[in-house]
């Protein structure tokens, strides 16, 4: 290895052999508290204490998920009763009916001697919430966000040549939001050794600039935060390199500086890409952009950041314009959870919710209603996904000014993000004065870090305390201050809003909450479960008059349904012992209810149908049962065991029924058509009774890498493969082999079985498994067995990273 080599920065993944406890650590008799020389010792922090016996696990980690559901004891409902005071016991059903409290997480670590001249920071994506960080015996941070990274300088702290210990304390007692949100150090921790000369942390900010009136270059301006923790002041060049997909170069440039000892010194600059390969939709295509700090001739750092050459502006008659063409926002609402594994979602889960929400068509996110995790933008950026990335709070006050510079500087490089939100139905303060000057400041602070981006507001017409819609005027003063303006849901007032600011653009941040639950077809109280055609499910057909609306208002940039998933916490619309919502397109494993190929029939032009409900109803016989259809073909058919129930067209922005057919076990089949060819086809069979377990893994290799993860999701079938849709038989799990079982879901609402278990019933037919890979190579198996069902297995090849 050369020197120059040597001296670069090492990023060191810190996710793995973490030992926890839930709960606090008992005064142990010895002083806890502050002393004289500065060193905190609290009970949990202290170096020497015996964590032996504590759990090993590895991050991330929500230890809210392993909690039993705890049962509801106050008869409140969240909104309804006081709807100006929510107590922790509403607090507590809110946020899914499970225990939060504080817990610790400690590490060991060897940093060798001869790093003594390094700088050793840690990075944290995040914890979940009010942390605070100490290493061997030293308080070193506290961090109250639970969504914004944070990293902290631990160089002064660190023992050279021997063991050293990190602990984290979290309490996640106090909640930000009302909905499930987690607890634990739930994202990616990373160990940072570096020069002391060194590029900051999140300090590098590039921006393209690209206009679409010349597409043969495109500017990309640079700010480079480069931090001098010499001990004399150093000149130095920063080089700056731009590559493509190939590796090959694209542009650079380099800066000469100078920076005193202790500093740190913007460098900023520009470069011209000639003829740039842009980012779209459908090829999101990434450059790579490298900025490597040099002096006395050595290479002190290097980093590397992904950067999309993409225009996105928000137009008030247009909408949203990608690289000046207007592209309609297909949006999802996303809250950050998953089944099984709660907030502590593995970024190969992640990536396979955005795939979930790419089959559909959506093109854009909204991260409801916090900061996402750095991953998350990753696979967007790659994926090609447009993101709206929300803060948490509307609130000017110092912690909240620095959790949006946390959003801003450790976002902003994203080509996917195309706007950030600075909160969400603020309604205590959205019509008053202090309202429109925080917004004011949050906006100023935003743009000052990053130009480019144009700021929204999830703003609503609706009254918390009042319990009314008021006039829509009310919220002009504050919706000046944004660039674009936000509403949720209120579908009466978009037009009205454009009336009255023509020139302002406008998109709808949240609206059409679809409401059934997966799979059901007879609304169930009792059981909590909400069947597709009910009133209670806000008008089962009010996302295509949305849609339309939104379809046909050139001046809506976009719409984003509440919510892609069904999310833990928030149970609606039912209450206890519901404990999660019944809001998603997909259930919480990311199963598709009916509603997500009416998105599919509008959102994409691959042909397809789909029809519903299933067609197994034993006792039914010669009852009517009506049948309906979602297609983007012109018109589909419906076949009952051979015989045509009729052709229908296709209402714009509509879904097919054929009403009340007698119900005959067999198969009914859904054609559909373009240019009277058949261009799709849909097939239900009756099924028998459950017979055998099948597995369906999302993917049959993955690395030997303790961050990838894989989704298997597992059916019950009938003696002919058919899945079963009512089936709800209990399996048991068994992995061999280099994976762990890290949790399971069902995706229904008010499922009381823990998602750490190696058993779960099918709900519907369906579950799902979610297995983390070893560090080992090697073939990994699944087994999945049931009483009077035939067993089911499935290989997962594990490669060497
Ligand atoms: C909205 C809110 C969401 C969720 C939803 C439930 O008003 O922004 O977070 O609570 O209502 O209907």
């Amino acid at each position: 290895m050369s020197n120059s080599e040597q001296l670069e920065r090492q990023t060191i993944p810190f996710d793995s052999q973490w030992r926890f406890h839930r709960g606090d650590i008992a005064y142990d008799g010895e002083w806890v508290g502050w002393n004289k020389s500065g060193v905190c010792v609290q009970s949990g922090s202290r170096k020497r204490l015996d964590d032996s016996q504590w759990r090993v696990v590895d991050l991330p980690h929500d230890y809210a998920v392993e909690s039993p559901i705890a049962p509801r004891t106050d008869a409140k409902t969240p909104y309804e009763e006081t709807p100006e005071i929510w107590d922790m016991g509403d607090m507590s059903h809110l946020h899914g009916s499970l225990a939060t409290g504080v817990a610790w997480y400690r590490k060991s670590f060897n940093i060798p001697e001869n790093d003594s001249d390094k700088r050793i920071y840690v990075q944290f994506d995040g914890a979940f919430r009010n942390s605070r960080t100490f290493l061997n015996d030293h308080y070193i941070g506290d961090h109250a966000s639970g969504y914004t990274g944070f990293c902290y300088d631990l160089t002064d702290c660190i023992e050279y040549g021997g063991a050293n210990t990190i602990a984290v304390r979290v309490d996640a007692s106090e909640p930000e939001g009302w909905f499930y949100e987690g607890a634990g150090l739930y994202r990616h921790v990373r160990l940072i050794k570096v020069d002391p000369l060194h590029i900051a942390p999140w300090g590098v900010y590039v921006r393209p600039d690209f206009d679409p009136a010349n597409v043969n270059r495109a500017t990309v301006f640079f700010s480079v935060n480069v931090r001098n923790r010499r001990e004399r002041a150093a000149s130095a060049t920063l080089r700056v390199r731009i590559t493509d997909r190939n590796n090959t170069l694209a542009a650079d440039t380099h800066c000469m500086f100078a920076t005193e000892a202790w500093d740190d010194t913007e460098v900023i600059g520009s470069l011209v890409l000639d003829h740039p390969h842009l980012w779209t939709l459908d090829d999101p295509y990434l450059y790579t952009c490298t900025t490597e700090v040099v002096s006395d001739g050595q290479i002190c750092d290097r980093l590397e950041t992904t950067l999309g050459v993409r225009s996105a502006k928000f137009d008030a008659s247009r909408g949203f314009i990608l690289n000046g063409a207007s592209v309609k926002l297909k949006g999802m609402c996303v809250h950050q959870d998953h089944a099984g594994v709660g907030s502590a979602v593995p970024d190969s889960v992640q990536e396979y919710r955005i795939r979930r929400l790419k089959d559909m068509g959506c093109n854009a996110y909204r991260t409801a209603h916090n900061p996402p995790s750095p991953e998350l933008l990753d696979i967007c950026d790659r994926l090609g996904m447009l993101v709206m990335v929300e803060n948490r709070l509307l609130s000017s006050g110092p912690e909240y000014l620095d959790q949006l510079e946390s959003m801003l500087r450790i976002h902003r490089n994203h080509a996917c993000v195309v706007i950030w939100s600075i909160g969400n139905e603020e309604f205590q303060v959205q019509t008053r004065s202090d309202g429109v000057r925080i917004a004011r400041t949050l906006c100023h602070v935003a743009h000052k870090l990053d130009p480019g981006r144009p700021i929204t507001l999830a703003l609503c017409t609706w009254d918390q305390i009042a319990k009314r819609d008021f006039d829509l005027a009310r919220l002009l003063p504050i919706s000046e201050q944004v660039d674009v303006m936000g509403l949720n849901y209120s579908h009466q007032n978009w037009l009205e809003y454009h009336r009255l600011c023509p020139n302002k653009p406008f998109v709808v941040t949240e609206d059409t909450s679809s409401g059934p639950t997966r799979g059901c077809y007879v609304r169930d109280d009792e059981a909590c479960r909400l069947s597709f055609i009910n009133p209670l499910a806000d008008a089962a057909f009010r996302p295509e008059e949305n849609w339309r609306l939104v379809a046909q208002n050139d001046f809506i940039a976009g719409l984003f349904i509440w919510t892609g998933f069904d999310y833990r916490g928030e149970p609606t619309p039912y209450d206890w012992p519901a404990v999660a919502s019944n809001f998603g397109v997909m259930d919480s494993c990311g199963f598709s209810k009916d509603i997500f190929y009416y998105y599919q029939s509008q959102w994409t032009s691959t042909p397809m149908v789909y029809l519903f409900p299933h067609w197994t109803h034993p006792g039914n016989e010669g009852k009517p049962i009506t049948l309906y259809a979602h297609t983007n073909g012109e018109e589909a058919e419906l076949i009952v065991n051979g015989t045509s129930r009729g052709t229908q067209r296709t209402p714009p922005f509509g879904h097919l029924s054929w009403p009340d057919v007698p119900y005959e076990p067999g198969c009914i089949e859904a054609v559909a058509y373009a240019g009277g060819r058949e261009v799709a086809r849909h097939r239900i069979e009756t099924t028998g009774k459950p017979h055998a377990v099948r597995l369906l893994p999302d993917r049959m290799s993955a690395v030997a890498d303790v961050q990838d993860a894989v989704v298997i999701n597992v059916a019950v079938v009938d003696n002919e493969g058919r899945v079963v849709p009512d089936a709800e038989n209990r399996l048991e799990f068994r992995v061999d082999g280099p994976i762990q079982l890290i949790g399971t879901g069902n995706g229904n609402p008010s499922s009381h079985e823990a998602d750490k278990s190696s058993s779960r019933r099918v709900y519907a037919g369906w579950c799902q498994v979610i297995v983390r890979i070893d560090s080992q190579a090697g073939l990994a198996t699944l087994t999945a067995a049931s009483d009077g069902l035939l067993d089911a297995s499935c290989e997962i090849r594990i490669d060497r990273k």
